[in-house]
Order: C-alpha cells, then sequence, then structure tokens
C-alpha cells in the first residue's frame, strides 16, 4: 500500500475544530498571520504556489499559480477586484468541498484570505451549494468569528491588506458552478455562462478582474505557505503535486471522502479503504473523476490517479470522485439517470446542448424501458459527437455527451440487446414509470 502523509483533514478531524478557539490550537490562521506579519509580498505567494505545482481541484485541473498571474497589474490596472469561490459542488458523485467547510471552515476561511492576498482582492464571494446548509452555518459562523479577531475584514492583523468574505447561497441548479455562471448568479442574474473571451481575469463579476477557485484548492494554500512550495511538490507524481480529496461512491461497503496523495491506484481505494464492492460483486464499470467524465471498464481498475494517468486511459481526473457500478447493474439505466440529470441542468442557451440533452435523456430512457428503436445507439453517438468538444458557451454540454461516447464505446453491445430484445436483462422493475416509445 502506497505512503500517504495526510495533511488536508487532519485537523477536521478533530473534535469541535469549527470553533476558533480550537481550530487556532492546531495551527488554523499561522500561514496568514506569518505572511502579513512578515510582509511578505504577493508576488512571492503566488511564485510558492506556482513552484508548488498545484492544480485546481474544481474539475480542469488547470495551474492555480499560473491562473493568479492572469489578473491584471494594478498599478496599471486600478479597478477593483475579487476573488470568487466555487463552493456550488453539485457534480454527481463529488462531495469533498461539504467535508472541509463543514469540518474545518476556519482553515477554509484561512485559505480564502491567502487566496484573495494573492491576487490583491477586496473581497470574496463564497458560492454555496444551495442544499449545504451545515457547510454554509459553518463557514459563516468562522468568518464572523474570524473577523471579531481582525482576521477578516479592514487592516487584518494591523497590516495594510483588507478583505470582506460574503457568503452566497445558490438555489440548487448546476450550471451556477460553471464560473461565468456562478458570477452571473451572484450579480442577481439568471446562471447562464458568459461567452468567453472576455476571460473573467479581465472582464469578471460586475465586469471588474475576477478569479474563479474551487474550495479544495485555496484549502491547499495555507499549507503550501506553512511548509512550503518543495514539500508540497514532494507529494503526489511528477504533474500532479499534492494531496486530494477523493469521494468515492456506489457500489462500495465503505463509501465516504478520503484523502490521499496522487500516485495511489485506484484499485488500492477501492479494495484497501473502501472495502471493496458491495456483496462480492465484481466491478462492471466506473466514473474517476464525476459523472462528467468517460467511464472505464472495472477491468481498468489497476490504475494511477492522477491528471496523466487518466487521461492516457482516456479518461480524466475531474473532481476525482469515484462512482462504481457493480456487474449487476443496467448501463442503459446508468445512463439514463446520467442523461436525465444533464437535460435537467443544461440552461438551454446553446441549441446543441439543449436539444442533445434532452434527445440523450429520451433515448436512454426509452432504451433502458424495452422501447428502444433499431437505430437508437448509432443516433446516442451522432449526438453526443455533435455536442463536444468546445462547441458551445460552456462545457455542460460536453459534461453530457462525453459519458454518452464513452458507454456506447464501452458498452455497445449491452445497449444494442436491450434494442433487439425490447427489454433490458438487467432492468430492475421501475412500476412508477411509463415510458412512451416514441417522441417525448
Ligand atoms: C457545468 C459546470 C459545472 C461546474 N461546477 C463546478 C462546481 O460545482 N465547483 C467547482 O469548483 N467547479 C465547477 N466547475 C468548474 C468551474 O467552472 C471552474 O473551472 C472552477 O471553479 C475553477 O476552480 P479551480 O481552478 O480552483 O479548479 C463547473 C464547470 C462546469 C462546466
Ligand atoms: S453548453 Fe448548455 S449549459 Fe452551457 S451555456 Fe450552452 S446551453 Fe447553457
Amino acid at each position: 500500500m502506497s505512503q500517504t502523509e495526510r495533511y488536508l483533514l487532519t485537523r477536521a478531524n478533530i473534535e469541535g475544530a469549527h470553533q476558533l478557539a480550537v481550530a487556532e490550537k492546531h495551527g488554523a490562521y499561522e500561514a496568514l498571520r506569518k505572511v502579513l506579519k512578515e510582509g511578505i509580498p504577493y508576488s512571492t505567494v503566488i511564485d510558492e504556489v506556482k513552484k508548488s505545482g498545484l492544480r485546481g481541484r474544481g474539475g480542469a485541473g488547470f495551474s492555480t499559480g499560473m491562473k493568479w498571474t492572469f489578473m491584471p497589474d494594478p498599478a496599471k490596472d486600478p479597478r477593483p477586484r475579487y476573488l470568487a469561490v466555487n463552493a456550488d459542488e453539485s457534480e454527481p458523485g463529488t462531495c469533498k468541498d461539504r467535508v472541509i467547510m463543514q469540518r474545518d471552515p476556519h482553515g477554509f476561511v484561512e485559505g480564502v484570505l491567502l487566496a484573495a492576498y494573492a491576487i490583491r482582492a477586496q473581497a470574496a464571494y463564497i458560492y454555496v451549494r444551495g442544499e449545504y446548509r451545515l457547510p454554509h452555518d459553518r463557514v459563516k459562523a468562522a468568518i464572523e468569528e474570524a473577523r471579531a479577531k481582525n482576521l477578516v475584514g479592514k487592516n487584518i492583523l494591523g497590516s495594510d491588506f483588507s478583505c470582506e468574505v460574503y457568503m452566497h447561497r445558490g438555489g440548487g441548479a448546476y450550471i451556477c458552478g460553471e464560473e461565468t455562471g456562478l458570477m452571473e448568479s451572484l450579480e442577481g442574474k439568471r446562471g447562464h455562462p458568459r461567452p468567453k473571451p472576455p476571460f473573467p481575469a479581465m472582464f469578471g463579476l460586475w465586469g471588474q478582474p475576477t478569479t474563479v477557485n474551487n474550495v479544495e484548492t485555496v484549502f491547499n494554500v495555507p499549507f503550501i505557505m506553512n511548509r512550503g512550495s518543495a514539500w508540497f511538490a514532494s507529494l503526489g507524481t511528477a504533474n500532479s503535486k499534492g494531496n486530494f480529496l477523493c469521494g468515492i461512491s456506489g457500489h462500495v461497503n465503505k463509501p465516504g471522502v478520503y484523502e490521499f496523495s496522487f500516485g495511489i491506484t485506484a484499485k488500492e481505494i477501492l479494495e484497501q479503504h473502501a472495502g471493496g464492492m458491495w456483496k462480492g460483486r465484481g466491478l462492471k464499470a466506473w466514473f474517476p473523476g464525476g459523472s462528467s467524465c468517460s467511464l472505464l471498464k472495472g477491468a481498468d481498475i489497476d490504475v494511477v490517479l492522477d491528471h496523466d494517468s487518466l487521461r492516457t486511459r482516456g479518461s480524466s481526473l475531474g473532481t476525482a470522485a469515484m462512482i462504481m457500478i457493480d456487474d449487476h447493474t443496467s448501463m442503459a439505466r446508468v445512463m439514463e439517470i446520467i442523461s436525465r440529470f444533464y437535460d435537467h441542468e443544461s440552461c438551454g442557451q446553446c441549441s446543441q446542448c439543449r436539444e442533445g440533452t434532452q434527445w440523450l435523456s429520451q433515448i436512454f430512457r426509452r432504451i433502458a424501458h424495452g422501447k428502444g428503436k433499431a437505430d437508437d445507439v448509432a443516433t446516442l453517438e451522432a449526438l453526443a459527437k455533435g455536442m463536444a468538444p468546445g462547441k458551445t458557451i460552456c462545457a455542460l454540454s460536453d459534461a453530457a455527451a462525453i459519458p454518452t461516447l464513452s458507454a456506447v464505446r464501452l458498452f455497445k453491445d449491452e445497449l444494442i440487446e436491450c434494442v433487439t430484445r425490447q427489454a433490458d436483462p438487467l432492468a430492475v422493475p421501475q412500476p412508477h414509470y411509463a415510458v412512451a416509445g416514441g417522441h417525448h
């Protein structure tokens, strides 16, 4: 078993760590104090984060330090600037940010402040998934506790760094996790993604320079500033540094959120940590990083979890949310559920996405319910090819198309059998469904 030096959830596992007194006893705000007391310049914070190799944990895996350098030089562009923290966490299978906010809200707030310091933001907006009541309340309480001790607000710890931190609760739409949809929603409008360019660093919240970062991304920053970029870069693999939070769900004995260094294999996570597949069943297929990445076959489980290895296998790390599917499960039914989600969540601005997600959902539904038509599997493939990649305003269209293409590639025979038999051999009866054979 590979060795993992854990740091992300150490404080989170301490009783009462959501309270400032307990959190401070266990190191919260040490990195912020160090940066402000020693007057470490913002450019050094950016350099450290760049050298550490930290990549965004929101799904795309972009270099965090590099993203921060896209913010304009304040000497040349004196507009107000903002940090938007993406705590919308709505990708099916993903539930790691919840653990951070609920169990170590002060560590999170410290990360928010350091990220805001690095990009010289005067305010940070945390956009929280609407259903996350307790995480929201804990972070809000943490902000107030921190404010009372001059850790948030004006002239933090007597320095010339001032930063307000605001919370905003979403209304339950997945699209508000897309960074420009999130900004529209924060501005009080519908969460419709914006065409890019202009990018958020030049035209973000209220048209001002803005950086959008994921919760787990900023949560790593205090550790990097405390222990140094070399320490962080010593954990993980060549292009994926540090530790990550892995949510494992589906047909496993011990689903949950676990912390590992990049480099651990998916097989080890499943067998040594998640207790193996339930009921002694076999692994048929799995998503390595949430439902919007390509499915892999069960036989492909002995793969290193990092950005490069998963790309080599034809999938992606995404949010490191492993969804495990047992060999009693119908893939038509899995895809029916997933495609229904994307259909429901499409904002409807782009025709490929609006129409495509709706058709994928209809077709998977009828295949799964024994009403498939002769050319349905070919139609799924053609539709999905027309939806991805990069043809739409945002990546939701790709997020629906990518798992579809992998399901058709890996499980074509099973899907075709459902159509030819006019029945899904693996179907579990769904008496509450009445499925029309033809159009919706
Ligand atoms: C449809 C859609 C939903 C998304 N949802 C989330 C989300 O809930 N949380 C998140 O951090 N990123 C989400 N993202 C990715 C964000 O657009 C953005 O890349 C990310 O917040 C950047 O942070 P990072 O660089 O720290 O990873 C989503 C993207 C798309 C296309
Ligand atoms: S790709 Fe889909 S969700 Fe994204 S902007 Fe277009 S219609 Fe909306």
